[in-house]
């Protein structure tokens, strides 16, 4: 653990990790999902801040039919390099950076999208609040910020199951949506929200200025 978030060490990060997310339900149909709910047009410049395994990079440029750029961020080593091992035949199209959420190394307004997934639960608030004014500040004017995380779930026999997973995952800001309030303070105001799954939200907000 880093003193920026859960940087999934040897036994939870790279291989291991696309293999217990798919046991919890983070496997290829989530990604596809969460893809297909981010308004993503050809050629667009998108970030994805804790980028993990790059499953969801894969399927934005997907999304894009290969026309765009994805950059990913993370913190962790074993991600990075079991995602560099799943990018190779499209590493023209990905880039990955190790680095932390909250000090992002890139000018202001370069992109035309910053998503999230399932990364803000994985760090504390102080670097989740840093992160979305680092998130405005790199959007160019009008981009979308597309925030997916675990959130206070809505009764679902799924979420039963999921109960211990939320015990450790769910923080207060999750639990509260405090971000709608946090993101309209760094100039970006919630367009549409729905659900991925019973207890993970996506949030989509577009910058203003
Ligand atoms: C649960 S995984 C999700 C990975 C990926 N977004 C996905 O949906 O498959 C959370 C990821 O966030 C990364 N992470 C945690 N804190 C971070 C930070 N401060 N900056 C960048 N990445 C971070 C971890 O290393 C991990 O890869």
């Amino acid at each position: 653990m880093s003193a920026k978030g859960n940087d999934f060490g040897a036994i939870y990060g790279g291989k291991n990790y696309d293999f217990f997310a798919t046991l919890l339900g983070f496997g290829h149909s989530f990604y596809e999902k969460a893809a297909s709910e981010m308004p993503l047009e050809k050629g667009m410049k998108v970030l994805d801040l804790g980028c993990g395994t790059a499953s969801l990079d894969l399927e934005i440029e997907e999304k894009m039919e290969h026309t765009g750029k994805v950059f990913g961020i993370d913190l962790s080593n074993n991600q990075l390099n079991y995602a560099h091992s799943k990018i190779k035949e499209m590493s023209d199209e990905i880039t990955l950076y190790k680095g932390t959420m909250d000090e992002l190394p890139f000018k202001d307004m370069v992109f035309d999208m910053v998503v999230t997934s399932v990364a803000f639960c994985e760090t504390n608030a102080e670097v989740r609040r840093s992160a979305i004014k680092e998130a405005s500040r790199v959007l160019a004017s009008s981009g979308h910020f597309v925030l997916i995380d675990c959130t206070r779930p809505r009764v679902s026999l799924t979420s039963v199951m999921m109960l211990p997973f939320f015990m450790f995952k769910t923080n207060e800001d999750n639990w509260n949506n405090v971000y709608v309030e946090i993101c309209s303070e760094n100039s970006m105001k919630l367009e549409r929200e729905t659900y991925l799954k019973p207890y993970i939200r996506c949030q989509i907000f577009k910058k203003e200025n």
